[in-house]
Parts: C-alpha cells; sequence; structure tokens
C-alpha cells in the first residue's frame, strides 16, 4: 500500500523541496491531484467556490467533515489537511479540541488547519500537547473578513507586518507543525519563512516561502475574475462552457444520444 505523508514528513521539508500544496473538496479532483501535491487542504473556501457563499464565515463543521471525507476517498499518498471553520474553534480550548477530535475521527484526516492570532497560541498549545496535528494561518485570514471589512493583505505597515510576525513567532512557539501564510507583502513573508522552524506555505505570500498553495478552481480558471496573486494553470471555464454548449446543440438536433449510447435488446 500507498504509504500517506505526514505531519513529521511535511515539518522536515523546512528549507528543502518547496511543499506542493492544492485544495480539494470532492474526491475525483482529489485523485486527479494526488500523485502531484505533498498536502491536499480541506479549505473553507469550500464555501466560497462550491457552495457558492460571498466569505467562509457560514461554513459548518459538517460540511467541512463530509468534504474532508470525501477528499481521504479520493486520494492516496498526499498529507490531507482540514480547516476547522468560523466557530469551531475559538471559544475554549476545550470546544477547539472537542472539534478537531471529531474532524479527524470522522475524516481520517492526518491534521487540522486553524486561522490563528497571538490569542490562539493558548489553543494550539492546547491541542498540540494532546496530539493534534496542527497547521496554522498567519497573514490575511478570510474568517476575519467581517472583522477586517473585506480580505485585505497585511504586513503592508509596520504595525501590520510587526502584527504578522509576532503571530508567526507565537504559532512556532505553540507547536504547530507547519503554517499558511496569506495575502502578506513579500519581504514579510521571507522574513517569517527565515525566522521559524517550521515550514511556510505561502498563497499570496510571494516564492520567499517554504511551499505554496492555491485554490483548486482559481488555478484551474473556472472563474472570471482573478486574484492578483493567483495564476491560471488551465482554463477550466472556456472547456466547461463549450462542453456545455456542445451538449445543449446536439440534445437540441438529436444527435445526442447516437448509435453508441443507446441499449439494444438482450441478445437472446
Ligand atoms: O480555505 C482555504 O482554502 C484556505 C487556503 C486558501 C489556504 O485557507
Amino acid at each position: 500500500p500507498i504509504k500517506r505523508l505526514t505531519p513529521p514528513d511535511i515539518r522536515a521539508r523546512k528549507g528543502g523541496e518547496p511543499i506542493v500544496s492544492l485544495t480539494a473538496y470532492d474526491a475525483p479532483m482529489a485523485a486527479v491531484m494526488d500523485p502531484h501535491t505533498d498536502l491536499i487542504l480541506v479549505g473553507n473556501s469550500v464555501g466560497m467556490v462550491v457552495h457558492g457563499l460571498p466569505n467562509t464565515i457560514s461554513v459548518t463543521l459538517e460540511m467541512m467533515i463530509l468534504h474532508g471525507q470525501a477528499v481521504m476517498r479520493g486520494s492516496k499518498q498526499a498529507l490531507v489537511v482540514v480547516d476547522m471553520p468560523f466557530g469551531s474553534y475559538e471559544q475554549s480550548k476545550e470546544q477547539a479540541f472537542a472539534n478537531c477530535v471529531r474532524v479527524l475521527q470522522e475524516t481520517g484526516a492526518g491534521a487540522v488547519k486553524l486561522e490563528t492570532s497571538v490569542q490562539m497560541a493558548d489553543t494550539v498549545r492546547y491541542l498540540v500537547e494532546r496530539a493534534v496535528p496542527v497547521v496554522a494561518h498567519v497573514g490575511l485570514r478570510p474568517q476575519a473578513a467581517l472583522a477586517d471589512g473585506g480580505f485585505k493583505a497585511k504586513g503592508r505597515d509596520d504595525d501590520s507586518r510587526a502584527k504578522v510576525l509576532a503571530e508567526a513567532r507565537a504559532m512556532d512557539e505553540a507547536g504547530a507543525f507547519a503554517m499558511v501564510v496569506e495575502g502578506v507583502a513579500e519581504d514579510v513573508a521571507r522574513e517569517v519563512t527565515q525566522m521559524v522552524a517550521v515550514p511556510t506555505i505561502g498563497i499570496g505570500a510571494s516564492s520567499a516561502c517554504d511551499g505554496q498553495v492555491l485554490v483548486m478552481q482559481d488555478m484551474l480558471g473556472l472563474f472570471d475574475w482573478t486574484p492578483k496573486f493567483v495564476k491560471k494553470y488551465g482554463n477550466l471555464r472556456e472547456l466547461a462552457e463549450a462542453a456545455f454548449k456542445d451538449y445543449a446543440s446536439e440534445v437540441r438536433s438529436r444527435a445526442f444520444p447516437g448509435p453508441d449510447h443507446v441499449y439494444g435488446a438482450k441478445k437472446r
């Protein structure tokens, strides 16, 4: 059997071969990306890119568990990390532990990711001391979209820069085995990566990080709008549109189903 990568395998990649990561939410896409990725993130971006929500605030634990289970079924060798949704871990260390254990037990995933701040360091330490492998998430935190008034890049002035560095230091000390660094200025991403002992996985955080993650639908080109930090490696929207158009026209002209697609009578 193929052995899955583990949190210590990812931790050991600090400063070495870059960690390749993408988000996935379903089994077939997880299967396609699995041989090419080290870490598959079942991101709470699922709320936006699959369920059509305006942000990640309304994503539930049940949604994350269902998508986590699907990704585990589709993948074989990548470490699968499931995002803890807004409201499932901030109330207390005990709440965080109970919900992280539920996610790990019900999905079989190898780790959880929490959007973190300096204030969350005690929670992360509490989880790690109880054998919950944690990926931290510093810089732009999509779950703070309401409080921040939108999705705003971080570390672009002195105050914000000091805040991102403090968050990263706190997460390193609390025992996270890796950290996502999202939407921060390049020099801050470089400083964080040099400062912390664990790998940094960047999104909108430059090539200075120890790895990269992108939202699958963004990099496949499913949407019209492309954020600055995204590179489109495909044009799924055009491919899908062309296929839907052809299908509609063939159904209307009765060209589909053709002789190859119909059942005849069973031979007697
Ligand atoms: O929700 C998500 O997909 C994420 C990644 C963008 C890092 O947190």
